[in-house]
């Protein structure tokens, strides 16, 4: 392994996998790969913009042609498959992308890791195909897929189809199911970077529903070193979960978030359920575990790291949440959504 082609590096948990493997690996070369929809952003890898082991190619997953070429190129031996639409209220919005990139364009790499015999694909997947899961059953890899989402239902296509090529056709593909990751560089859609970035402004924070669902919120540089860790250690053909394999509501990560900022419970505003929300995930980790790994920060920990860089980069996130296109999303997100009174 020495040539990676990052799908989708140009986005959050991307560019955060790109930093990691130039310090960590000084003989690899990255190639990110990357379509630039509006969660792509060149500004998340100005760090390693003038490293010679760096490039871009700006480049659409769902185009077979481009993809070989980028492949041929820069005589990639292995591609790890971050590209894909991410946010389940877009997907609820409008799914067609969704399916274009999650789905089809899984396949086009799949088809020219196969084609060109690549070294190793690794697919970065979600917890979210697990579906909300009840009681306290923690999801294992071998569970039945059950998504709920349009979102979810597209990177599950994605997860089967490279199963699928590696038993049909021996392409050495691996996946990890992550959990909900925070960090630095992540678009103000998701709820932490949306909450934080409100509350410097003294704006609502928009609760879905009650605000008890729960989820696994593991810092961004934590699932970068388990995705390292697969690459090398892991399985063709094996699926590892990643996250803290902890819980917690989505209200105590906005009383952490509050805290760290100092402002009032006030700014919470409870709205209109997301339709179709998932509860619950929760993730059985003990599989990667036995690769070892371990994550290095509680969610405590991984929560208050994100909102000070928040806080710190505001060079980052003010131009985008000021955009044309940001408003326009926000309005058609929240402007429908009803304040709920006594949540
Ligand atoms: P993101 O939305 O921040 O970035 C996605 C990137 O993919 C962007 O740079 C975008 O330009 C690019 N892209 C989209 N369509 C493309 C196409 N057709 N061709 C080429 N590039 C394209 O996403 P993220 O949060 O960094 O997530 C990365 C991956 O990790 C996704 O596959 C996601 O499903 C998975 N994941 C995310 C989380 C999370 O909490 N964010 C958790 C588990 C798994
Ligand atoms: P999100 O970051 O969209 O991730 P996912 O739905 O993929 O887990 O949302 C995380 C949780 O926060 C989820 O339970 C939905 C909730 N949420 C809100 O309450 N308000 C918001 O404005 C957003 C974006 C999410």
């Amino acid at each position: 392994m020495r040539n990676l082609l990052i799908a989708g590096g140009a986005g959050f948990i991307g560019s955060n996998f790109v930093r990691f493997m130039l310090e960590k690996y000084p003989d690899y070369h990255v190639i990110v790969y990357d379509k630039l929809t509006y969660a792509g952003n060149l500004q998340n890898l100005l760090e390693v913009d003038d490293d010679p082991r760096f490039a871009f190619v700006k480049g659409d997953i769902c185009e077979p042609q481009a993809v070989e070429q980028a492949i041929k190129e820069h005589r990639i031996d292995t591609i790890v498959n971050f590209a894909a639409e991410t946010h389940v209220d877009r997907s609820i919005m409008d799914p067609d992308a969704f399916i274009q990139t999650d789905v089809y364009g899984t396949y086009v790499l799949l088809e020219a890791a196969r084609r060109l015999g690549l070294e190793r694909y690794h697919q970065v997947s979600t917890d979210e195909v697990y579906g909300h899961v009840p009681g306290e059953h923690r999801s294992l890899e071998s569970d039945p897929v059950a998504p709920r989402s349009p979102y979810a239902a597209s990177k599950t296509g994605g997860d089967l189809m490279a199963v699928a090529y590696h038993v049909t056709y021996g392409v050495p593909a691996t996946i990890t199911r992550g959990a909900n990751n925070v960090g630095p560089y992540q678009y103000p859609e998701k709820v932490l970077p949306v909450f934080v970035t409100n509350a410097l402004d003294n704006l609502p924070l928009p609760v879905y529903g009650d605000g008890k669902q729960r989820r696994d919120y593991q810092y961004v540089l934590d699932h970068c070193e388990a995705l390292d860790l697969v690459l090398h250690r892991g399985q063709a053909g094996e699926i590892y979960n990643v996250g803290t394999g902890g819980e917690m509501e989505n209200l105590a990560m906005i009383e952490i978030l509050l805290d760290e900022l100092g402002k009032p419970r006030s700014l919470i505003q409870h709205v209109t359920d997301r339709p179709g929300h998932d509860r619950r995930y929760c993730l059985n980790v003990d599989k990667i575990k036995t690769l070892g790994w371990e994550p290095r920060h509680t969610h405590e920990q991984a929560i208050r790291a994100t909102v000070r860089w928040y806080v710190a980069n505001e060079w980052w996130w003010r131009p985008i949440k000021v955009g044309e296109r940001y408003k326009q999303y926000y309005e058609a997100n929240y402007a429908q959504r009803q304040v709920l009174a006594g949540t």
